[in-house]
């Protein structure tokens, strides 16, 4: 098992910093890729003075949580961290007084009065009063641009808490509010900002939280206020229960003025069980916390895909509107809570789709209780179980579950709520755990997919469209590291500069505004390649937020300050290593890999094909007008010849896709080996329908670092050999003599050697020699060692060589493409999926 740094302590303090620029979960998906590898889940990583394994293998997942959950239990951190806020309940308590709460609670939870549609329908007619109240509808009938969340966040308050408490907290419409009782010698509580006490004294747990063994570091002040007012709250309404005993239900109702409906309150059950105030209290505030900022957070993600996905919206409004007809805002009686579930085939996977890409609760954790193990993670494959001592704490992140590739296919960064329906209903187990899993399962899960289901329905009855309007749509996704509510509009006025010496096609830039109306692009055509063309003036560059590229970069990286990534117009990036915006900075980089792919496959072909059609021998005839068939007897075709590609990367990959066309068989040669078929993705940008991305094309894979391992593949059976490796230290002469002589001892001659990788991979004179002596049968080379070639240089006079200047990278669409990948990228940003090519800085490219 890797015990790799994952989180040294200086990764601990970046971990917490990420947590507070709202990108927790995200940074232990990369850091888990880019540390241990994309086909790694279990890791045991070192943190300071204590251990911590991370785990995304479903497997150990389903034993902590279900199968061997008497061995583990929510660390205490969650206890200490939560209690003062709310205190011992079912969400925050661990051992005996978890099972205690857990048999309160549940039985609430299992009636079907919790699902109650006539509460959900007053708080979302007060949804409905609030857009209007605040937002003139057009001549046209459309309502102005506004934010739904806050809306969402306010509504949700209003409902749990007056299915706690029977009094709703009012948030939706302040001035509308119903007076409350009197208790005499009470103060009636703070409706106005309940709200705003829990989400301050949340973000305060959460930062102690992250920080868990140095919270002791970090002020308490403002904690303790905010605790108080939260206790008070709770406080009142459990007194008003106590005094009014068995009456306070029906109180509530003739208050109401409605007595025909029967109200279902959750404290006023609770109290029928244990009349305990601080029990009473603590046990709502926890219930108040679990189901608030959950339900709000799965609305605005819901309507967060739903605005940017018009087709998925049109399809659950036509099935919404078959089963419960048009909007008629005095009467949703038709509306039944179990027709919600069966009436809409289309609704569960819209919000299990949700959930899939924006899980609410991103991460969660555990604590072994006792010497224990876990199923998997062990043994040199990684599938033998692992041991694991009494006190290790054990971080399980939901949301890189549900973004492993090899469990949800290539497309997993995609909304696309289809894939819940395709082979039958998928089944899915531990890796999709939104609402935890086993005997801590969430208890609202329930009530918070009526509520979804509920407030989708009412709303797509009402609206025929929604648009985004998010300024720009493609901010990323961003979660906090336990309760999200942000779609991260935090960078407002997006601004786009493309910094390159090209033309940029109009009808690119039409396409771009279509797609990301909001996004200002601005074109400095800056004149080269470096940074020695024309700058871009120091003071435009404080707004801008996206970059694309060769090396032109502000003066310092403090003048641009709100840059998020760098898209680059090369698919190499040693000439940026060095910049402080890239060493000193966390703004992302891409490359432009893949724009080569089609060119240099063809110049690949092109020169193999001269070799075997005797092309130079004709072409110099033709200079001289002299018609000689000479060769005709010797010319060859390609079926059934064998190419091997060294370095199967872009390049390789699009060279294999045509010479399989031709009919040829590929042989791939990688440095690390690609035993599965999972390891044989590669998920850098390709055109369209080009290159390789599943790796079938090659019959046979060959690896390993050694020389030997090289020669096992150069011995087997080259016709055409393409050199296609990036130049480091180690593929310095790569090939060189001894290279030649493994290739003729089973190739007797006939391998033709194509280098369109860099000059010195290659050992110049050691190619020649092989030329001479006939080990090889030609050379194609269009890069050299030196560069440019000196005139009177050896190699220009040796025969069966065809030179040419550095050239097989250029194509008139090579701007085209790099343009398509900066296309890709923005629509990955703006969906919060992985950046296309993006570079990982510790290692370069
Ligand atoms: C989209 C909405 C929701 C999501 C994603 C969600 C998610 C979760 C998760 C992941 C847990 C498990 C924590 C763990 O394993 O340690 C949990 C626990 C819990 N949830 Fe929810 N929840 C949601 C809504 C609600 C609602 C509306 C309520 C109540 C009205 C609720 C009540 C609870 C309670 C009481 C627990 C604690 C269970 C225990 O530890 O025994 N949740 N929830
Ligand atoms: C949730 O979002 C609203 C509006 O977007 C914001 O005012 C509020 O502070 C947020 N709450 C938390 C806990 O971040
Ligand atoms: C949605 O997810 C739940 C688990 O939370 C699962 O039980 C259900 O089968 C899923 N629904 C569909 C349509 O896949």
């Amino acid at each position: 098992m890797p015990t790799k740094g994952l989180f040294g302590f200086g990764r601990l303090i970046e971990s917490v910093l990420a947590t507070q620029a709202d990108a927790g979960p995200q940074y232990v998906v990369e850091a888990m890729d880019t540390e241990m590898g994309k086909d790694i889940h279990t890791a045991e990583v070192p943190i300071s003075d204590y251990r911590l394994i991370v785990t995304r293998d479903p497997a150990n997942v389903q034993a902590m949580l279900a199968t061997q959950s008497v061995d583990w239990d929510v660390g205490e951190h969650r206890t200490d961290s939560w209690k003062p806020l709310f205190g011992v309940g079912v969400f925050t308590s661990r051992g005996e007084a978890w099972k205690h709460s857990r048999a309160l609670v549940r039985p609430q939870f299992a009636r079907d009065q919790i699902n109650d549609l006539d509460l959900i329908e007053r708080h979302v007619q007060q949804l409905f009063s609030a857009i209007d109240r605040s937002h003139q509808v057009s001549k046209e009938g459309w309502t102005p641009e506004f934010d739904l969340q806050p809306l969402f966040y306010n509504m949700a308050l209003d409902i749990t808490t007056e299915l706690i408490y029977g009094y709703s907290a009012g948030s939706q419409d302040p001035n509308g509010r119903a007076e409350l009782p009197v208790i005499p010698g009470y103060d009636t509580p703070d409706r106005q900002n309940i709200g705003m006490h829990m989400d301050a004294g949340k973000a305060c747990v959460e930062t102690r939280g992250a920080l868990w063994k140095y919270r002791w570091l970090l002020p308490t002040k403002a904690l303790n206020a905010h605790c108080a007012a939260v206790h008070k709250y709770s406080e009142w309404f459990v007194r008003l229960r106590l005094q009014r005993g068995d009456n306070y239900l029906s109180k509530i109702e003739s208050e109401s003025g409605d007595v025909s409906k029967k109200r279902y309150v959750l404290l006023d059950e609770l109290a029928k069980v244990t009349q305990d105030p601080v029990e009473l209290r603590s046990q709502t505030l926890n219930i108040l916390t679990a189901g608030r900022d959950t339900t709000a957070a799965l609305m605005g993600w819901i309507f967060y895909f739903l605005s940017r996905h018009k087709d998925v919206f049109d399809k659950l409004r036509e099935q919404t509107l078959n089963s419960f007809g048009p909007y008629v805002a005095s009467d949703a009686s038709n509306i039944e809570f179990k027709e919600l579930r069966d009436a809409i085939p289309y609704m569960t996977p819209v919000i299990n789709e949700t959930l899939r890409m924006a899980p609410v609760i991103p991460l969660n954790e555990r604590v072994a209780l006792r010497d224990t193990v876990l199923p998997r993670g062990g043994g040199y494959h990684g599938d033998e179980p692992i041991f694991v001592p009494k006190g290790r704490q054990v971080l399980i992140p939901t949301y890189a579950m549900t973004r492993r590739q090899d469990l949800w296919g290539r497309d997993v960064d995609v909304f696309r709520p289809e894939r819940w329906e395709e082979d039958g209903g998928r089944k899915f187990g531990f890796e999709f755990i939104p609402f935890g899993g086993g005997a801590r399962q969430c208890l609202g899960q329930q009530f918070a997919r009526t509520k979804a289901a509920y407030v989708i329905v009412r709303f797509l009855q009402k609206y025929d469209k929604i648009e985004c309007t998010q300024v720009p749509p493609d901010a990323p996704l961003r979660f906090h590291h336990t309760i999200e509510n942000r779609s991260g509009s935090g960078v407002q006025g997006h601004k786009l500069l493309i910094a390159i010496p090209m033309n940029i096609p109009p009808s690119f830039l039409e396409s771009v505004k279509t797609e990301f109306p909001n996004l200002e692009v601005v074109h400095h055509d800056i004149g080269s390649w470096g940074q020695t063309g024309v700058p871009y003036p120091d003071e435009e560059w404080k707004d801008v937020t996206i970059l694309m590229t060769f090396g032109a970069f502000p003066k310092t990286p403090e003048l641009a300050p709100k840059l998020q990534f760098v898209q680059l117009i090369s698919a190499g990036a040693n000439h940026i290593l060095e910049q402080p915006i890239f060493k000193d900075t966390k703004v992302d980089f891409c490359t432009a890999n893949g724009v080569h792919g089609p060119q240099i496959s063809e110049w690949v072909i092109l020169t193999y094909l001269s070799f075997l059609h005797s092309f130079p021998y004709y072409l110099d005839n033709q200079r001289q007008a002299k018609w000689d068939r000479g060769k005709h007897n010797v010319i060859e075709d390609s079926p059934g010849k064998t190419v091997g590609i060294l370095g199967y990367g872009a390049i390789g990959r699009q060279t294999a896709r045509v010479a399989t066309a031709m009919g040829m068989t590929v042989h791939a040669y990688t440095l690390h080996p690609r035993p599965t078929p999972e390891s044989r993705h590669d998920d850098s940008w390709a055109p369209a329908g080009l290159g390789d991305p599943e790796g079938t094309f090659p019959t046979k894979w060959f690896s390993g670092p050694s020389q030997e391992d090289l020669h096992t593949f150069l011995k087997s059976g080259l016709d055409l050999l393409v050199v296609a490796t990036p130049l480091t230290d180690n593929t310095k002469s790569l090939i060189g003599a001894a290279e030649f002589e493994a290739l003729a001892s089973v190739g007797k001659g006939r391998t033709i050697v194509s280098n369109i990788a860099r000059g010195p991979v290659v050992n110049t004179g050691e190619l020649i020699q092989a030329l001479d002596k006939g080990l090889i049968r030609g050379a194609a080379l269009d890069v050299t060692d030196p560069e440019p070639l000196p005139d009177g240089h050896p190699l220009w006079s040796t025969k069966n060589v065809i030179i040419t200047p550095h050239v097989s990278g250029a194509s008139t669409r090579y701007n085209e493409r790099a343009l398509a990948i900066l296309k890709v990228n923005l629509g990955r940003y703006s969906e919060g999926g992985r950046l296309v090519n993006k570079i990982k800085k510790k290692r370069g490219y």
